[in-house]
C-alpha cells in the first residue's frame, strides 16, 4: 500500500478526481486519464485519490517494464485481491479469468477475458462503488490495457471509476479510446507543473521526497515536482 502523502496544491486535479468519483457514486461509470512528465506528480494524485474515495473498493495495478511483455500481468495484479469472486461468473468466464489469475491453464481468449471482466466488475460494483487505479499505464501489457478499456466502455451504468496515469500523450496509447469513446463521462488531463506557491506555504520551502532514489537526483522540491515554471 502507498504510504500517506501530504499533497500540496493540485486543487483542480482533485476536483476532477472528485467529479469522477461522484459520477461513479451516482451509478455512472467514469474515467480520468492523467498524463504528464516524469515526477510531475501523477502518482501523488492517485495516492491522494485513495483518501477521496471514501466508501469505494479500490483495485490497483501498475505497469512495470519487466512485465509489459507478459500477457495479462497487470490484470493479474488488479484482480488478485478479488480472485475468490470468480465463482460469481458463468463457467466460461470464470475459466478465462482463472487463466489470467494463473488458477487455470490454457490460453486466455481476449474477448472472453473482456466479457468476464465486465461481469466481475459489475458484480463487485453492485456491492459498493469500485475505483480502479492504473499507474504507469504506458508500461501495462497490451492485453491488460485492452481488457480494461473493453470493460470500462461497457460499464457506463455502473458505479465504477477508473483513474489512469501515464507519461505519454494518451492519444498515442491503447488508453486513447477511454476519453474518445465516452466523451461525457471520461476526461483526460495533462498534469502541469505544480505552482511554486503550492509547495511553499507562507513563504517557506517545503520538502518533497525524492521519488526515485538513485535514479535521478533533483536539487529540491521545485525540480522534483516541476514546480515554479
Ligand atoms: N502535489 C504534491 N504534493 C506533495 N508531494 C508531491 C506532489 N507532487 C509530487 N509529489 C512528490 O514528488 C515526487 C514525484 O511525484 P510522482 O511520483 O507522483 O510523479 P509521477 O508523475 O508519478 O512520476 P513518474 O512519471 O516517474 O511516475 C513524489 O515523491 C511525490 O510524492
Ligand atoms: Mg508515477
Amino acid at each position: 500500500m502507498w504510504e500517506d502523502l501530504k499533497l500540496y496544491g493540485r486543487e483542480r486535479e482533485r476536483i476532477q478526481v472528485d467529479r469522477v468519483l461522484a459520477a461513479a457514486r451516482s451509478g455512472r461509470g467514469s474515467a480520468l486519464v492523467l498524463s504528464g512528465d516524469p515526477a510531475i506528480g501523477k502518482t501523488a494524485l492517485l495516492r491522494a485519490a485513495l483518501d477521496q474515495a471514501t466508501g469505494f473498493r479500490v483495485l490497483r495495478c501498475e505497469g512495470i517494464r519487466a512485465e509489459s511483455g507478459l500477457d495479462y500481468a497487470a490484470l493479474h495484479e488488479l484482480l488478485l485481491p478479488v480472485a475468490d469472486r470468480l465463482p460469481l461468473l458463468p463457467p466460461a468466464q470464470a475459466r478465462a479469468l482463472g487463466v489470467v489469475l494463473g488458477l487455470d491453464s490454457g490460453p486466455a481468449e481476449a474477448f472472453l477475458v473482456g466479457a468476464a471482466l465486465v461481469r466481475l466488475l459489475t458484480e463487485l460494483a453492485a456491492e459498493r462503488p469500485l475505483l480502479l487505479i492504473v499507474d504507469e499505464a504506458r508500461l501495462v501489457d497490451p492485453e491488460s490495457a485492452r481488457a480494461i478499456v473493453f470493460a470500462i466502455r461497457r460499464l457506463t451504468a455502473a458505479p465504477v471509476a477508473l483513474l489512469v496515469a501515464l507519461r505519454d500523450d494518451p492519444a498515442d496509447t491503447l488508453w486513447r479510446d477511454l476519453p474518445a469513446l465516452a466523451r461525457h463521462r471520461s476526461v483526460r488531463r495533462r498534469v502541469a507543473p505544480l505552482a511554486r506557491r503550492a509547495v511553499r506555504p507562507a513563504g517557506r520551502a517545503a520538502t518533497i521526497p525524492d521519488p526515485h532514489p538513485g535514479r535521478r537526483k533533483p536539487a529540491g522540491p521545485a525540480r522534483i515536482a516541476g514546480c515554479g515554471r
